[in-house]
């Protein structure tokens, strides 16, 4: 499996019922779960550490009515307290991963709409870096209004497979 969902805009499934809520340490064994199956890679002490940081918000994805630990999906914030060329000091959305089964039912978009309405409460812009080739990641963005600000090989750090990253920003305030 690719890293990234194929860009498939016309199939659509039905909405799952999930609750988002503020992840645990005891959520970190079913988070490396999901980026195995995803074929996605995690440093499992930097996920513990964000968990555990105030400045960040790390959400999971449970189904309705699970109670195997298991969860959909998850992701998480990144806050970067000072700007790095053209990318601003601010809060950024940080990886989402969904459960290959659980995609295109929403999830991503509830783990989403969580992290921007935290955001919200904590400034009026929003960003998100993300690999220029992530259709996918770029179509689930729309809806919040992320524009494009930049485009470069880096952003704060960030490197992209196959080297070319977008970063784009919201305006949040009032969400
Ligand atoms: C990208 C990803 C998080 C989307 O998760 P998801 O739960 O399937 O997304 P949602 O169901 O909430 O999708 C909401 C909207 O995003 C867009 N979208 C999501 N996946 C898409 C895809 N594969 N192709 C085209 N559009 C897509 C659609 O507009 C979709 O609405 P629709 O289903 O009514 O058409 C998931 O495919 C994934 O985990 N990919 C691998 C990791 C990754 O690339 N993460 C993003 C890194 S920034």
């Amino acid at each position: 499996m690719g890293a990234f969902a194929e860009f498939a805009p016309r199939r659509h499934g039905t909405p799952a019922a999930v609750t988002v809520r503020a992840a645990t340490v005891d959520d970190l064994a079913a988070v490396e779960r999901v980026q195995d199956g995803a074929g996605q890679a995690l440093l499992l002490d930097g996920i513990r550490a964000a968990i555990l940081d105030s400045r960040r918000y790390v959400v999971v994805a449970v189904a309705d009515g699970a109670t195997d630990g298991e969860i959909a999906g998850w992701a998480k914030t990144h806050l970067h307290p000072r700007s790095d060329g053209e990318a601003p000091a601010g809060h950024y959305l940080g990886g989402v991963t969904v459960v290959p089964s659980w995609r295109r039912r929403r999830v991503a978009t509830a783990l989403t709409e969580a992290r921007i309405a935290w955001i919200a409460e904590r400034a009026d812009r929003a960003f998100y870096v993300v690999n220029a080739r992530n259709a996918a990641s770029v179509a689930l963005h729309e809806r919040w209004g992320f524009r494009e600000v930049a485009r470069a090989a880096a952003f704060h750090g960030v490197t992209f497979a196959g080297g070319a990253g977008v970063l784009l920003a919201a305006d949040v305030s009032g969400w």
